[in-house]
Formats: C-alpha cells, sequence, structure tokens
C-alpha cells in the first residue's frame, strides 16, 4: 500500500474522466493552474492527491498517474447534490463571497458536508506515511484539517482557502461558524489569498472562540490544557507564467489571434471578458457598461467589440441557472439593439476552450475586463498580463479581485460604479501605446516574479517550518 510523504486534498482529482467512442474511460489530466503547480511538488516527495473523480457514483480504485498516486473518492449523487452543489456551491461560495446571491442554510446539507469531509479525512489518513505533510485545498473541505488532526496526529496539515473569507458581519450568519472554525484550525498552516482574508479569520475567531491572535499567530488551546500555535497568513497564488508566454510566442498561436480578430470583422479595438458563468464574477455590470457606451454614442459597433467567454459552470445550482437567463436576455437585446449585418456589439460563448485558444483570446484583446464583484484571486487578470509578450493592451481590474492587491498598474475599476466603470473602459480604449507599455511591463514583472512555483515553496516551506516547531516542542 502507497504511504506519501505529501498528500494533496482537494474536492476534485487533478484528471478529467473522459469516455471514448468505444465506450473506453481513461484519463486526462485537467487544465487547471492548481494541477499545474503541484506536479512537480508532487513528483519529488511521493506524493498523493486524494480527491473526488467528478461524476457520481463511479467506484475507481487507486491508481498512478504521471507520477502521482491518486486516491479518488466516491460520491453519491445525493451527496454531489447536498454536499458539493448546496453546502459548497449554495451555502459557502455565496456567503463567503459578500452575500451578492442570497446564502442558503440547510441542515440536510450541511449533514452532508460533514459525512463527505470525514470520508475525505479518512482517506488522506490512510495514504499519509508516518509523519507526513497534508495540504487540504479549499471551502468544500474546511472540516478536514480537524478531523485529520484526531485521525493521525502524527500528521502536519496545512490548508489553503481559495476564495475570500468575509468579514465578521456576514460571516456570522452561518449557523456552524463554530465547526468550521474549528475544522480549519486542525491545521498548522492556514492559507488566504488577502491579507485581508486572514484578518477577518483571525476576528472571526477571536470573537466565536475567544481564542489570542497574535499578527499571523493563532495560539489554539488543546484538550490537555496545553496550547499550539496555527499560523494564518496570506499566500498569493499565481500562475504558471512561463507556459503561457512559451504559448504566446508561438506563430500558430499568433496566427490564430489574427483570425479571431478578422472573424469579428477587424475592429478597431476588441474588449475581452473570460469567466466561469458565475454571479461573483460581475458579468452584468460589465454588460450594462458597455451596452450605455454604445446607447450614448461614445463606442460603435464598426470600432469596438466586446467578446465575452462564459464558461459553464454549476449548472444544476439555481442562482447559476438565472444568472445565465438574465445574462443571455442581456447579450440579445444589446446585440438586438445595435449590432449591423456587418458587426456584432457582442460575441458571446457559453463554452469552455483549451490554454492555446485562451492565449489566442489574450492576444487578440485590446482590452481585457476583469469586473468581479467579489473574488479570491483571479487568475485571469494574471494569464492576460503573461501572455502579452508585446507589452500591449490594458487590464481594467475591479478593486474586489484579490488580484487587484498585487498588480497596482491595471486601471482599478468599482463594479458597481457603473459611470466609472464606462469611463475606465473609455480610458483603456484610448490609452497611447507608451502608457500600455509601461503598465504592461510592471505588471508584466510582478506576475514573472511570482509565479505558481513561487507560491506552492512558500507554503510548503511555511509547512516544514511548522513541522519543524511541532519535532522540537514534542522532544521537550
Ligand atoms: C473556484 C474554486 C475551486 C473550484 C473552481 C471551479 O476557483 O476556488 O475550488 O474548483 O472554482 O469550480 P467547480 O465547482 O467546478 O470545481
Amino acid at each position: 500500500m502507497t504511504q506519501a510523504d505529501l498528500v494533496v486534498v482537494a474536492n476534485r482529482l487533478p484528471v478529467d474522466r473522459v469516455v471514448d467512442a468505444s465506450g473506453e474511460p481513461s484519463w486526462r489530466r485537467s487544465p487547471g493552474g492548481l494541477v499545474t503547480a503541484l506536479e512537480p511538488v508532487m513528483r519529488r516527495a511521493d506524493g498523493a492527491w486524494v480527491g473526488w473523480p467528478g461524476q457520481p457514483d463511479i467506484d475507481v480504485e487507486p491508481f498512478e498517474f504521471e507520477g502521482a498516486h491518486l486516491v479518488p473518492v466516491r460520491l453519491s449523487a445525493d451527496e454531489v447534490e447536498k454536499y458539493y452543489e448546496g453546502m459548497s456551491n449554495d451555502t459557502f461560495w455565496p456567503l463567503y463571497h459578500d452575500v451578492i446571491a442570497e446564502p442558503r442554510y440547510r441542515r440536510v446539507w450541511w449533514d452532508a458536508y460533514v459525512r463527505v469531509n470525514e470520508r475525505f479525512a479518512a482517506a488522506a489518513a490512510e495514504v499519509a506515511a508516518d509523519g507526513a505533510e497534508v495540504w487540504v485545498q479549499d471551502y468544500q473541505l474546511q472540516l478536514v484539517p480537524r478531523m485529520l488532526r484526531e485521525l493521525r496526529p502524527d500528521l502536519t496539515i496545512g490548508y489553503f482557502h481559495h476564495i475570500p473569507f468575509p468579514a465578521y458581519g456576514l460571516y456570522s450568519q452561518l449557523p456552524w461558524r463554530r465547526q468550521v472554525l474549528e475544522g480549519l484550525l486542525g491545521a498548522d498552516v492556514i492559507g488566504f489569498q488577502r491579507v485581508a482574508d486572514a484578518g477577518n479569520f483571525a476576528r472571526a475567531v477571536r470573537r466565536v472562540l475567544r481564542y489570542a491572535t497574535k499578527a499571523t499567530g493563532i495560539t489554539v488551546p488543546q484538550e490537555d490544557g496545553s496550547t499550539r500555535n496555527a499560523l494564518a497568513k496570506a499566500f498569493p497564488i499565481s500562475i504558471d507564467a512561463a507556459s503561457y508566454i512559451e504559448l504566446a510566442r508561438r506563430p500558430d498561436i499568433q496566427a490564430r489571434a489574427a483570425e479571431i480578430r478578422e472573424g469579428l470583422g477587424n475592429p478597431k479595438k476588441i474588449l475581452l471578458g473570460v469567466d466561469r458563468l458565475d454571479y461573483t464574477k460581475g458579468i452584468r455590470h460589465r454588460l450594462k457598461a458597455f451596452g450605455e457606451l454604445l446607447h450614448d454614442g461614445r463606442v460603435s459597433v464598426e470600432d469596438v467589440t466586446l467578446l465575452q467567454v462564459a464558461s459553464p459552470s454549476r449548472e444544476r445550482v439555481e442562482a447559476y441557472m438565472q444568472l445565465r437567463d438574465e445574462i443571455e436576455l442581456t447579450v440579445g437585446r444589446i446585440n438586438g439593439d445595435f449590432d449591423t449585418t456587418g458587426h456584432t456589439a457582442i460575441r458571446y460563448l457559453h463554452q469552455a476552450y483549451p490554454r492555446e485558444e485562451m492565449v489566442a483570446l489574450f492576444l487578440a484583446a485590446d482590452v481585457m475586463l476583469v469586473t468581479a464583484l467579489r473574488d479570491g484571486m483571479n487568475l485571469v487578470a494574471k494569464e492576460y498580463v503573461a501572455a502579452r509578450v508585446d507589452n500591449r493592451g490594458v487590464l481594467v481590474l475591479s478593486e474586489f479581485a484579490g488580484a487587484a492587491d498585487e498588480l497596482p498598474s491595471a486601471v482599478r475599476i468599482n463594479p458597481h460604479d457603473i459611470d466609472g466603470m464606462k469611463d475606465a473602459i473609455m480610458r483603456a480604449i484610448e490609452m497611447p501605446a507608451a502608457e500600455q507599455g509601461r503598465r504592461m511591463r510592471a505588471l508584466r514583472k510582478r506576475v514573472m516574479d511570482y509565479d505558481v512555483a513561487r507560491w506552492s515553496r512558500s507554503f510548503l516551506e511555511a509547512l516544514d517550518e511548522a513541522k519543524a516547531a511541532r519535532r522540537s516542542t514534542s522532544a521537550t
């Protein structure tokens, strides 16, 4: 039986199950950034990855994939509905994104969440070697750190929260606010995207549990009357910048970018939005601003086109179905009012694309619109910047995305302020090449210096330090 020195625990496995024409299933590496980030680390460390294969009711034995040991966790259709669609994506997701949509608090969802978290913790406990490090990922698994510590006190446990942690006034709505904090505090290192998220967490810990916190340290009382220290700190995630740069330099991808421009009728300026179709992304606000610019005559469809990629997401959750209807109605209205036979106002694509096509889109776009109402980080902003090897293009970036903390050279917006957003879009459209270059160089420097390898390295270093500190206390 495999015993791993480093175990990653995430809701999803780093592979997707694909079934070919003859009905034969196989596994394909998923396109996500976390997968790219952790792959080299996993290879080095005799790593295992515990996760859900992405479909209900499939039984798969642990298997090896590209140098990592993968441990599938089975979820029934009922659990997918209650733990994943319900508690994770209809309770935690909206609550943690500042209640942009109304969170629903259902006790049967919570029960399923506890049960499924127990299953992930048990699977991790089984595969972890003696004294191993375990790195738990994201809001679907907030109870795992504590459950795992109870099962395996020898492990050093990290947790990274990829989404925002809300202000206490909102967090306190959660009927299970105490259990979730206790769950997270089972970890030795708790990572957040922004300093503000770590601050919100520490405040919730003080208010709900009355534990002492000092800078990034939290004093956690133990059952035997002693205390231990947990670290709660910002580790902003990033992208594999080099791979975007490599793609952006490829002649076939540059040719594809020219073809995309051509396909849109060669407008003077192309604005681009790329998001999962999610209410946190501010797609409606963006469409409203663009529609008004057309209405006001500040831009015309001959000159400016908005290309909006909205990739399908969580399609069985009510709030997502509603959002899709609203967006598609709005796009239809705007296009109906302003399209000509030769030009379209908005080219809307409810599809997902491989990374090559994404880079071609980034190269084709003069202005990238990231208008999130709340976002843990927003990696699309970083991907756009990395892809602009020509030092051209303008990033319009919401101050409510975590990326705004690191990218001050973007054109900053408050997406709730429609007039302000309209002015910012005009400024981006009209920005002289020299200013574009100045800003883009500064943005690129940050993204290249702080790439995803650096992110995982700094988190794992903090985990190593926690492990060393545990050893020295247990030795005394
Ligand atoms: C966000 C979350 C991830 C999640 C991803 C896609 O980035 O932080 O945990 O995996 O969205 O959502 P999905 O529900 O399809 O996994």
